[in-house]
C-alpha cells in the first residue's frame, strides 16, 4: 500500500482563511458546506475552471467565463446566472477576500442537490450549486519537472469531449497518482492511439528544430494558456505545428514545456528518466516564460471595484 506523504509542491500557505462563496453567501472556510447529496460529489456531474490572479488583476477572466458557461451547457446545466452576474459575483468575492496577488481559484458548478441521488438528471430538484474556492499559488517550477508517461490514456473526445471541463478528473488523478508513486512531478498521457494528449493538469508542447510542435485537441483541453503562448510564440515569429505527437518524437525533443494557469510555462527536463536538452529550461522555453510574465503582470480584469 501508498502512503501519500505531502507532495514538495504541495501549497505551504494554508495561514489564510479565505472565505468560500457558496451559492451566493461568502462564509469562513470551516463552515462551508454543500449537501450529501450535491451532483458534483455523487456523479462528477459538474463543470469547474482554474482561474489566476497576479498584481490584482484576473487573468483572461472572461475567456474562463465563457468556457465555464460552455461546459455546463454540454453538460445541459444550467447555472442560474448570466455571465457578467458570475463574473460580478466573482470579483465580489476576491474583494472580500482582499485578493490582489499570488491567489489560484475554482469557481465550481454542480447540477444541484439530486434526492434520491440516481444517475437520472431529472431528480435534481433545486438549482445549481456554485462555489468558489481558492488559495495561494506560487510561481512556476523553472527547476524543471521530471515526468514519466502514464500507463493511464487520456480520455478521447468521443467519450467526454475535451472541450468540457468537467468534474470528471478519474484518469487524470490516476495518472498524476502514478507519477507520485514513481517519485516524479508528474505524467505525460497519451491518448488512445499512442500518441501525446497532454500533461495530469497542463498542456504539452515539444520544441524540435526550433519549431514548437503540440498536439490537437482531440484529447486535451484547449487550455486558455496553450492559446496564448501559441499566439506569443508566433509574436516572436516561431512556428507552431499542431500535430499527432510520438513518444520517440517527446524523448527526442530540444525542449519540452507544460502550460496552464496553475503551471504557468514549466519546463520539463526529465521524461522517463531520459534527460530532454541540456537537462535545463530551455533557450525557447525561457524565452516565452518571460514573455508569458510580462504579459500577466499587464493583462487581466482588475479585481478592485471600477
Ligand atoms: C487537464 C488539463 N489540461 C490543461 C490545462 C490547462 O488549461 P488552462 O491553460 O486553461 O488553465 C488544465 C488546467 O487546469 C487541465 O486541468
Amino acid at each position: 500500500m501508498t502512503t501519500l506523504s505531502p507532495a514538495s509542491s504541495a501549497p505551504r500557505n494554508a495561514s489564510k482563511d479565505f472565505l468560500v462563496y457558496v451559492n451566493g453567501e461568502m462564509v469562513p472556510s470551516q463552515q462551508a458546506v454543500i449537501s450529501v447529496f450535491d451532483s458534483g460529489l455523487n456523479f462528477a456531474d459538474g463543470v469547474f475552471e482554474g482561474i489566476r490572479v497576479y498584481a490584482g488583476r484576473v487573468l483572461h477572466l472572461e475567456h474562463h467565463v465563457k468556457r465555464l458557461f460552455e461546459s455546463a451547457n454540454a453538460f445541459d446545466i444550467s447555472i442560474g446566472m448570466t455571465p457578467a452576474a458570475l463574473t460580478e459575483a466573482i470579483l465580489e468575492w476576491l474583494r472580500a477576500n482582499s485578493v490582489s496577488d499570488g491567489f489560484h481559484f475554482r469557481p465550481i458548478v454542480t447540477r444541484g442537490n439530486r434526492i434520491p441521488p440516481r444517475l437520472d438528471p431529472r431528480f435534481c430538484t433545486g438549482g445549481s450549486n456554485i462555489m468558489f474556492v481558492g488559495g495561494s499559488i506560487g510561481p512556476a517550477n523553472m527547476k524543471g519537472q521530471r515526468v514519466v508517461i502514464s500507463s493511464v490514456r487520456q480520455i478521447n473526445s468521443d467519450a467526454i469531449d475535451a472541450r468540457i471541463k468537467s468534474l470528471n478528473y478519474g484518469n487524470n488523478l490516476l495518472a498524476r497518482l502514478e507519477a507520485i508513486r514513481r517519485g516524479v512531478d508528474d505524467a505525460l498521457m497519451l491518448d488512445s492511439q499512442g500518441f501525446l494528449a497532454e500533461a495530469s493538469a497542463a498542456n504539452a508542447f515539444l520544441v524540435k528544430d526550433g519549431e514548437l510542435l503540440t498536439p490537437y485537441t482531440k484529447s486535451c483541453l484547449p487550455g486558455i494558456t496553450r492559446r496564448t503562448v501559441i499566439d506569443l510564440a508566433r509574436r516572436r515569429n516561431l512556428s507552431v505545428v499542431e500535430r499527432d505527437l510520438t513518444v520517440t518524437e517527446i524523448i527526442n525533443a530540444e525542449e519540452v514545456f507544460l502550460t496552464g494557469t496553475g503551471t504557468e510555462l514549466a519546463p520539463v527536463v526529465e521524461v522517463e528518466g531520459r534527460t530532454i536538452g541540456s537537462g535545463t529550461a530551455g533557450e525557447i522555453t525561457t524565452a516565452l516564460y518571460a514573455d508569458y510574465m510580462a504579459l500577466v503582470s499587464a493583462e487581466g480584469v482588475p479585481v478592485t471595484a471600477k
